[in-house]
């Protein structure tokens, strides 16, 4: 197909959910997109964080290669050794419990809010059922997910909502949270690092206030690790860097190294909660996309990824805070890991345009925040071209303006 008529396949046959770029892509390899043309692009978006370890790893490709000749699905209605497999290994990585299967990070947290209704409902006086989310949080498109995401934008034209949710309380903000706290509260949701919001930090006295006030109300720590997880911050899961342990928490994006899978993960007691007819997925943790899951973590810890991660992090951001120092559009560089947020005096849209047409691809969340994502075994040389572009950029829209 040529590039006209693939634009115009998109106008007139795909609905128009999504703001894009005009970027037709037809390869990835590593850190690096080639579109249509040819041209190669340094890629520091990650798709949202999905290429956790890079566009098509080999441990990922001969993962799927091996499993798509053997059996691509399979009914939950019957065992299959890799789901058992990576269920043990998202286990071994996290805290003693079980895992549900599911698709997408919106269905992780589908999931974990009726877990925690579920959970909630077996305090048979007054059964627990509402849910507490944060300002700037995100969670998904689904209705419930939608609501508890709790920003306007994203929940205009499909009211009503879901009932059930007390949103928009300020992170970090220990005292709101208790205020909203009542005896029908049956968990908290919150990302320990929001990812749509802006790249905003959970601290961690706040992150073991809520642990703890969790343990003595009988709520559910939820933790939604859709955009943290799979070794963004430089641990293999968010939560990991605040030392508490959650009830549950969600998993998607780059699980699956590409391919949708999403999860929640709950201690015992709790996922004892959902016996058979409670919850479900036709798709759910098919065999090919849990061989390609059990790809990533090979991935991760045969290239020593996270240990990449200890030093490439350091690295970017004092050259980020270098770039900070010297143009005023920036007010703040912030992050963990290699989730990074580089937030402007100004809307982002332009230098994320220019950056790509230099050929790098970021990309800017909550109108003013440059995102970036790189892979996790990203290079200095990477980092350095990337930073190299956009100093460039910044520096032409500080000229123009
Ligand atoms: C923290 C978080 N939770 C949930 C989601 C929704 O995931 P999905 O798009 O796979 O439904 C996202 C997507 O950006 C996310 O960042």
């Amino acid at each position: 197909m040529k590039k006209e008529e693939i634009f115009k396949s998109y106008q007139d046959w795909i609905m128009p959910t999504y703001t894009k770029m005009p970027l037709i892509f037809v390869k990835g390899k590593g850190m690096k997109l080639v579109d249509i043309d040819g041209r190669e692009y340094l890629d520091f978006f990650s798709g949202w964080g999905v290429a956790n370890v890079g566009h098509c790893h080999s441990a990922v490709m001969s993962a799927v290669r091996d499993q798509v000749s053997k059996l691509i699905h399979l009914p939950n209605n019957y065992f299959h050794p890799g789901q058992a497999k990576l269920a043990r290994e998202l286990i071994r990585w996290t805290f003693p419990g079980k895992v549900f299967f599911c698709n997408s990070g919106a269905e992780a947290n589908e999931g974990a809010i009726k877990l925690a209704r579920a959970y909630g409902s077996q305090f048979k006086d007054r059964p627990k059922f509402e849910i507490i989310t944060f300002q700037n949080a995100f969670h998904g498109r689904t209705l419930a997910t939608v609501t508890a995401t709790g920003q306007k934008k994203y929940q205009e034209g499909f009211e009503p909502l879901v009932e059930g949710f007390k949103t928009n309380i300020p992170l970090n903000d220990f005292e709101a949270v208790l205020s909203a706290v009542t005896d029908r509260t049956a968990g908290i949701l919150f990302e320990v690092v929001q990812g749509e919001g802006g790249i905003n930090l959970a601290n961690k006295d706040f992150v073991r206030k809520l642990r703890k006030l969790c343990d003595d109300k009988k709520m559910l720590l939820i933790i939604d690790e859709v955009q943290t997880g799979m070794g963004r911050t430089g641990k293999m899961f968010g939560f990991q860097n605040y030392d508490i342990v959650p009830d549950v928490i969600t998993l998607a994006k780059s699980l699956g190294g590409g391919l949708p899978i999403g999860c929640m993960i709950a201690r015992n007691e709790i996922a004892d909660t959902l016996q058979p007819g409670k919850h479900a997925s036709t798709f759910g943790g098919s065999p090919l996309v849990c061989k390609a899951s059990i790809g990533v973590f090979k991935a991760i810890q045969k290239d020593k990824m996270l240990a990449n991660v200890a030093k490439m992090s350091p690295y970017i951001f004092e050259k980020l805070k270098k770039l900070q120092a010297k143009f005023d559009v920036i007010k703040e560089v912030r992050g963990i890991g290699l989730m990074i947020g580089v937030e402007l005096n100004a809307k982002g849209k332009e230098v994320v345009d220019h950056c790509a047409s230099c050929g790098l691809l970021i990309n800017c969340t909550h109108d003013t925040v440059l995102r970036l994502m790189p892979a996790l075994n990203v290079t200095k040389r990477q980092i350095d071209s990337a930073l190299r572009i956009l100093e460039a950029v910044l520096r032409r829209i500080s000229h123009a303006s």
